[in-house]
């Protein structure tokens, strides 16, 4: 197996490559991100899901790092834009509202945003790892892809409570 030169999309395994570094960009920003949200979350419950997924993440981005090492010595560190605009966009419901329910209320509906490109994102990934023979990555990330839908579910569970809250703190 021989390393490849990122940023050279001319097959599959380095177009896979190339999105194994944007993963590890995402990660790395959530993990940054998921800080601000559980300062900023007001609700209890909601501050645990966010503590538990940022720990979570943690495990995921060292998860990438180790798949990353088998593919690659280039150590490129790409800055995945989209994870970049979704986290602003948390920080901006922040500081535009007051701490409380209404405020809850948006960083749910962020965190649920980049659970899901996550999630389309792994999904590729996974799928393409199956396709290049790669068996133990496409079990690596089929797991975080199971832990992303779960965060996810357990999301929209808290938003069913919290969306409630909100509308009556109007
Ligand atoms: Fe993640």
């Amino acid at each position: 197996m021989g390393l490849i030169t990122p940023n050279e999309y001319e097959d599959l395994r380095s177009l896979y490559v190339g999105q194994l570094q944007y993963l590890l960009s995402t990660e790395t920003q959530i993990v940054k991100g998921l800080a601000s949200m559980i300062e900023h979350a007001q609700d209890t419950q909601l501050k645990q899901a966010f503590q538990s997924h940022r720990q979570e993440t943690e495990v995921q981005a060292d998860r990438l790092r180790q798949m990353l090492t088998e593919l690659t010595d280039d150590d490129d560190d790409k800055k995945d834009p989209i994870t970049t605009a979704l986290i602003s966009s948390g920080t901006n419901i922040v500081s535009e509202s007051s701490e409380g329910p209404v405020r809850d209320a948006g960083l749910l509906a962020t965190a649920q945003k980049i659970e899901h490109y996550e999630i389309a994102s792994y999904g590729s990934a996974r799928e393409w790892a199956r396709i290049l023979g790669l068996s133990e990555h496409a079990r690596l990330l089929e797991q975080t892809l199971n832990e992303e839908k779960h965060a996810d579910s357990l999301l929209t569970s808290i938003s069913q409570r919290e969306n409630s809250e909100a509308a009556a703190a109007a």
